[in-house]
């Protein structure tokens, strides 16, 4: 898939703004803090209704402005797809072809991206919760099923929460409805579980073949899921409900207690591991960025099996950070069939490996200008 336009109004230092890309690879060149985040941020918002730099959506908008709409046209192999999100402080609104979208899972999906950001590097070396976020995030993007579940089981987990705070605090005493609770929680439960399997089986094939091509095959990357619960890829549903009821009931007295759910899919994590040696703990500077380069790259092949479509691709200042053969992975990517999004303050190491002509828009302080002709 493609991204036709892009049309932006009061969103951060932007007020008007409207650009095409006739070209598959766009570079936006600029010094720091002229806003070439801010319009990757913007293709990001179109793609998820979220911002991937802050969950404050009030920081979108424009300073002094109430209001602040992203818009584009995705080309798709099924045709031109208007996507539209407006933030106001009241909230957001998304629409797919003119038509507003009250569910999240209605929403995300129809322009997939891919974002690699400097950032990225805390997929590896960050906690938990940045890794839960990323296998929800990704594989929302091409399960909407996931994300409505995943709602629900968030859901679920609070009014748990809430519960066993209440029988905690002695407010309330009767565990039957506890039992009902837990019932419906671990059927939810296991839902996400068997995805997140199931994706992160697909991933780590794709993975491992772009950290072997890397690495010229001297690394091996796999992945470990790291339940809460001591569940595996193997096990069947009613075996993973089994279990994961026994665990809450051996854990009950403890959380009613403490007042709060302990195990589940919210606790769970995902370790990287570099010749069966874990990389966030073993893992050189270098191996850790290779890491994350890998995953990354690996969604766009794992995006294009599951949806017959490349996503687009969104690379905010990373090539400086990537050393040469990164680098060439990186750009033998770009130039093949995915459409590319890049800011840089320089073209110079850039230049000498390209193939392909990129289109050129140079930013400053919030207005775009693509060589020489104004947008
Ligand atoms: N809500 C906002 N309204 C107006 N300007 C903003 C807003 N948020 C950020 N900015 C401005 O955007 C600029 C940073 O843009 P960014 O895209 O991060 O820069 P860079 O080109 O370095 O990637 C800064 O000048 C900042 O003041
Ligand atoms: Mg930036």
């Amino acid at each position: 898939m493609r991204l036709e336009e892009l049309t932006l109004k009061d969103y951060r230092n932007y007020d008007d703004l409207h650009l095409a890309f006739p070209k598959s690879l766009n570079i936006f060149l600029g010094e720091n803090a002229q806003g070439k985040t801010n319009i990757l941020e913007a293709i990001y918002v179109l793609a998820m209704s979220k911002s991937h730099r802050t969950h404050n959506e009030k920081e979108l908008i424009a300073w002094q402005k109430e209001y602040s709409q992203v818009k584009g046209v995705v080309k798709k192999a099924t045709g031109l797809l208007p996507l539209e999100v407006q933030l106001s402080k009241k909230g957001r609104k998304t629409k797919v072809n003119y038509l507003e979208q009250k569910k999240l899972s209605d929403y995300i999906g129809h322009l997939n991206v891919i974002l690699f950001a400097p950032e990225d590097l805390s997929l590896v070396k960050g906690g938990p919760a940045v890794r839960r976020r990323f296998i929800d995030m990704e594989l929302g993007q091409i399960s909407p099923k996931y994300l409505y579940e995943l709602v629900r089981y968030n859901q679920l987990l609070k009014q748990r929460n809430a519960y066993l705070k209440q029988l905690a605090e002695k407010k309330a005493t009767d565990e039957l409805y506890l039992d009902v609770l837990t019932e419906q929680f671990v059927a939810s439960g296991v839902e996400i579980l068997l995805a997140r399997y199931g994706f992160l089986q697909k991933l780590e094939g794709w993975s491992q073949k772009l950290h072997h091509e890397i690495t010229h095959e001297k690394e091996t990357l796999t992945f470990h899921y790291q339940g809460s619960l001591p569940t595996t890829a193997t096990m069947t549903k009613e075996e993973l409900a089994t279990l994961f009821t026994a665990q809450l009931t051996k854990k009950r007295p403890q959380e009613i207690f403490r007042g709060t759910t302990l195990v589940g899919p919210h606790r769970d994590d995902l370790l990287f591991l570099i010749n069966d040696k874990d990389v966030q703990t073993y893992g050189s500077q270098g191996q850790q960025r290779t890491t994350a380069l890998s995953v990354k790259l690996a969604e766009i092949d794992l995006i294009h099996e599951e949806i017959g479509e490349y996503p687009i691709l969104l690379l905010d200042d990373v090539m400086s950070e990537l050393d040469d053969q990164r680098q060439l992975h990186l750009l033998e990517t770009i130039e093949g069939k995915v459409q590319t999004f890049l800011t840089t303050t320089t073209l110079t190491h850039l230049q000498e490996h390209l193939t392909v002509t990129p289109a050129i828009f140079q930013v400053a302080h919030g207005t775009i200008e693509r060589q020489g002709e104004t947008l």
